[in-house]
């Protein structure tokens, strides 16, 4: 039988390679083989603080990045999570399975809650069980996660597992895929995960080839002598040219290091060229999509629709077994 896969992804705009060879590059690989539904979270992005007009813009060029990036609608249901309710009413009935120390274990709900002390709201503390609706209304048994997120799979099947075990066999256990791409750093910071909200960090997937390679040249390299250790800023760069190079490329560089004979002078072209190599046909789609009117958000319209579908059926079956239907 065919997986069904789901993934999620907050609308923090126009994405870098960073997500892109983190996460996004992935689910265009699985949706050849799988049938996939991807979902812009847009009510997990406001359990954080943020500009209400700017909120539209951030989940737009999620989507067209996504397009561009070759997340095709016809193989994938993409689509933005508000639009579809049964999300937040499934989490309702989820909420009554999830117990209050589990949430409170959560690291990133500890994390959030240092970072934003002015505004540890109710919605932040839910998010994982939210983030077990994503995944369960559409019964998915994979899910693309960066380690990051198993805690809240680890939630996701507990929850599953309970609601079957309380109101009968309804829901599989989701199983995480690791994302097997490397952890792509901060260009300028290389000891930090590359970072919209880090300055001179990242390279967009709507950079020019010239931007990429100045990016690219002035990336940190030494960061003092560091004994028998390839320096942060270096192996984030092999890094990179796994990720966009070939075989043969970074073979050829991890012998002149080896040797002691690395040039930065010539890596660095060689890392500049195969990413703007990978990223010239994706910033062509990227401008296509963008120029046609109501393109995106006509396809974010009609994804919301194909998964409602799978959503309606699920809550109804839900909404039974947990005995909110007449017989
Ligand atoms: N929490 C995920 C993240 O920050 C995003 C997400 C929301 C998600 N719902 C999901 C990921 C469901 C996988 C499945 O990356």
């Amino acid at each position: 039988m065919a997986t069904r896969v789901f993934s999620g992804i907050q609308p923090t705009g126009a994405i870098h390679i960073g997500n892109y060879v983190g996460a996004v590059r992935n689910w265009v690989r699985l949706t050849r083989e799988h049938e996939c539904y991807f979902s812009i979270v847009d009510l997990h992005a406001i359990t954080i603080p943020y500009e209400v007009k700017e909120l539209p813009a951030r989940i737009y060029e999620a989507a067209l990045d996504l397009l561009a990036a070759g997340l095709d609608p016809e193989r994938c249901v993409l689509f933005v999570q508000s639009y579809v309710p049964e999300h937040t009413e499934l989490c309702w009935l989820f909420n009554t399975l999830a117990s209050v120390g589990a949430l409170e274990r959560m690291t990133q709900f500890k994390d959030k809650s240092e970072q934003f002390r002015e505004n540890v709201n109710v919605g932040l503390f839910d998010y994982p069980v939210l983030q077990a609706a994503d995944i369960l209304l559409y019964k998915a048994d994979l899910v693309p996660v960066g380690e990051d997120q198993l805690q809240h799979l680890e939630l996701s099947r507990e929850i599953a597992r309970r609601f079957n075990h309380h109101f009968g066999d309804t829901f599989p256990e989701p199983k995480p895929a690791l994302t097997p791409a490397a952890r792509v750093m901060a260009l300028n910071e290389p000891t930090r995960k590359m970072s919209k909200s880090i300055p001179g960090s990242f390279i967009s997937l709507a950079d020019t080839d010239q931007e990429i390679r100045k990016k690219v040249n002035r990336a940190v390299t030494d960061v003092g002598p560091l004994e028998g250790e390839m320096s942060p800023g270096v192996k984030n760069l092999f890094t990179l040219l796994e990720a966009f190079g070939t075989p043969e490329q970074v073979a050829h560089f991890q012998a002149q290091y080896d040797a002691g004979s690395l040039r930065y002078s010539e890596l660095k072209p060689a890392v500049g060229e195969a990413i703007a190599g990978e990223l010239a046909p994706i910033r062509e789609r990227r401008a296509a999509l963008a120029s046609e009117p109501g393109g995106v958000w006509e396809i974010l319209d009609a994804g919301a629709e194909r998964a409602r579908v799978v959503a309606r059926r699920t809550m109804e079956e839900a909404r039974e077994r947990m005995g909110l239907r007449r017989k």
